[in-house]
């Protein structure tokens, strides 16, 4: 069996799209075969398991693991919608609680390779939180590449660079951008930067676009993911992020319906 690949899902931007797109391409990569862990090191705010609908289900987090109190598998949920796909929590935080710690590195990085090998997974996608600090420094000792999620304002693009110039600091310099939340028309209309400049402005490779669909939005808030819902372009930008994670060589708009796919590249 191959390693097992640990990818972090990031920017030091709050709110462009980082869990969304954790729980997503995770059920991506699970419906395409791949044994996927979701792991949510967002210690200060826990949101994987609400956009997953998996709340209810979470008995041990991933601090339980690392201290001892829970085996990885018996903290790991499976997913109702893939027998692929399994999560792990953040420790839960009650609203008048501010301070939280983060398990030790090399006990994190030993239980996620075991976890590899034991739960036999093609994948781990880590969750991080919209800023630098102790749980992106966490989740960066076990991971092998990033994939930074950026918007297309330039201040998430700014912020995309300052991400990918922190995570070389950690020692992952395989970077690659998602852009989330894309809005065409604001491409054509000139209001909002295309790919080509986008791959411009943060020097960074793009491995996906993620179109900006208000279903999605709603759907995020009720815990269902991309497949269960009517957003056909948003479904093909997370197959194709699967297929290009996978090795496969897949143009970026690849089944994207009404979508000037020339004029938007050309930018
Ligand atoms: N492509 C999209 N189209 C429409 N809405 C989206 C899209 N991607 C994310 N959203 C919405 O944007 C909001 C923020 O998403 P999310 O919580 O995943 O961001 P985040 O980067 O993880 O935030 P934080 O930094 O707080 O952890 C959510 O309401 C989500 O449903
Ligand atoms: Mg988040």
């Amino acid at each position: 069996m191959e390693k097992t690949k640990i990818i972090l899902v990031t920017s030091c931007k709050g709110g462009v799209g980082k869990s969304t797109i954790t729980a997503n391409l995770g059920l991506a990569l699970a419906r395409s075969g791949h044994r996927t862990l979701l792991v949510d090191c967002d210690f200060g705010n826990r949101c994987l398991d609400l956009i997953l609908g998996s709340e209810n289900e979470m008995i041990y987090d991933i601090s339980d693991v690392c201290e001892g109190r829970a085996e990885i598998n018996e903290a790991a949920v499976t997913d109702r919608r893939s027998s692929n796909l399994l999560s792990i929590a953040a420790p839960y935080l009650a609203p008048e609680q501010h301070d939280f710690s983060v398990p030790d590195r090399e006990v994190f990085r030993s239980k996620l390779f075991a976890a590899g090998e034991s739960m036999n997974l093609d994948y781990i996608l880590i969750d991080t939180p919209g800023a630098l600090g102790a749980p992106l420094e966490l989740a960066a000792s076990a991971a092998d590449r990033a994939l930074i999620v950026s918007t297309h304002h330039p201040t998430a693009l700014r912020a995309a660079d300052g991400t990918a110039s922190a995570l070389s600091s950690l020692g992952i310099t395989e970077c690659s951008m998602i852009i989330n939340s894309f809005d065409p028309d604001s491409v054509l209309h000139g209001n909002r930067a295309g790919v080509i400049e986008m791959i411009d402005r943060a020097a960074l490779g793009i491995i996906g676009v993620i179109p900006y669909d208000p279903v999605f939005a709603i759907g995020g808030e009720h815990g269902e993911l991309v497949y269960q819902l009517k957003c056909r372009n948003v479904i093909a930008a997370f197959n194709n992020i699967a297929a290009r994670l996978s090795g496969e060589t897949v143009p970026l708009f690849t089944g994207f319906k009404g979508i000037k796919r020339k004029k938007l590249l050309k930018r």
